[in-house]
């Protein structure tokens, strides 16, 4: 099949290329070879291109930043979405587009997970970006899977786990404090990759969430990660009032994959087995980057 995949230089993009150029006829586009906010760019790559599937991984993630940055937030996040619907619909083409746990508030006592048709409530100007992404597909046409995952880690690109790896092997005699009242799953890029191209071919359609199974806090995921690098680190607990950031983010962003279950097309396993073998696969060029990001 014929498969777009838009945002391909981000770190789910280019695991999403990885995964199914052996498969499929991939068009890959960066944010340099399309921008989604352009109709006219949107119009030329898909007269050019006739894509049978469009998987939509570009967006706008710098969740802060995202607060005082409103045009380019609801622009990538909110309208590019809705200008990809439009032109799927018009050349009967399937749309899987990722979107977030973060259109949930996290009221919701942990460990109780949020399903697919649970009240919708965001917290944060992107939280409200990415829904408004939801709504426009969901208004354009009818063959489309949006994906809600959440707290994404891969080899490319910066996250969480990069992060706690560069600053526990720069200032390994200073104490990090990790947020451990925010509970997730801790989501491989790679995995999601398998997970979205399970869904290529499938007939299933409308929201469906994807993330890991099980859960942990970022303190708790933080812990594990650097125990199964083998680098050691002080490592302390701390709350969200103690790290405070511009946007606020759920407490409880943990997402039950119901509908993927449902449809006998889960192939999300537990965290702790991905962050093993992200690890086992890529340790040393994580601690090379790691160690060059201190320079
Ligand atoms: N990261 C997470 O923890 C997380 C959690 C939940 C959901 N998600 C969702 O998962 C998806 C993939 O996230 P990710 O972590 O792979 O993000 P990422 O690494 O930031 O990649 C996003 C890509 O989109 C591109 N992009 C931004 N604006 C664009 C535009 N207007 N037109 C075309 N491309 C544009 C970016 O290019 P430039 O870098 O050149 O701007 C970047 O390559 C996103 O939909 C995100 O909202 C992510």
């Amino acid at each position: 099949m014929k498969v777009l995949i838009t945002g391909a230089g981000g770190q789910l993009g280019r695991d999403c290329v990885a995964r199914l150029t052996s498969v499929h006829r991939v068009v890959a586009c960066t944010s340099a070879d399309l921008d989604i906010t352009d109709s006219d760019q949107v119009d030329a790559v898909f007269r050019e291109n006739r894509p049978e599937v469009v998987i939509n991984c570009a967006a706008y993630t710098a969740v802060d930043r995202c607060e005082k940055e409103s045009k380019r937030c609801f622009g990538a996040n909110g309208v590019g979405p809705g200008l990809l619907a439009v032109q799927c619909s018009a050349v009967n083409a399937r749309l899987i587009h990722i979107s977030t746990d973060y259109v949930f508030d996290g009221n919701r006592p942990v460990p109780e997970p949020y399903c697919e048709d649970d009240l919708i409530n965001p917290l944060s100007a992107y939280g409200r970006s990415k829904l408004a992404g939801e709504q426009a597909i969901v208004e354009s046409m009818d063959n489309y899977c949006i994906l809600r995952t959440a707290w994404l880690y891969g080899l490319s690109g910066g996250n969480f786990l990069k992060t706690i790896l560069r600053l526990a092997l720069s200032r390994p005699e200073n104490q990090l404090k990790i947020v451990n009242d925010q509970f997730g799953s801790l989501t491989w890029t790679a995995r999601l990759a398998e997970q979205i191209e399970a869904l290529v071919d499938s007939k299933e359609t409308g929201i469906m969430h994807a993330t890991a199974e099980g859960f942990s806090s970022w303190f708790e995921g933080a812990v594990f990660f650097l125990q199964v690098m083998g680098v050691e680190a002080d490592l302390a607990p701390c709350t969200s009032r103690e790290y405070p950031t511009p946007a606020h983010r759920p407490a409880n962003s943990i997402l039950e994959n119901k509908r993927l279950k449902k449809a006998g097309l889960n192939k999300m396993v537990p965290w702790q087995q991905d962050v093993q073998a992200f690890v086992d696969q890529n340790r040393q060029p994580l601690l090379d980057e790691a160690m060059a990001g201190q320079a």
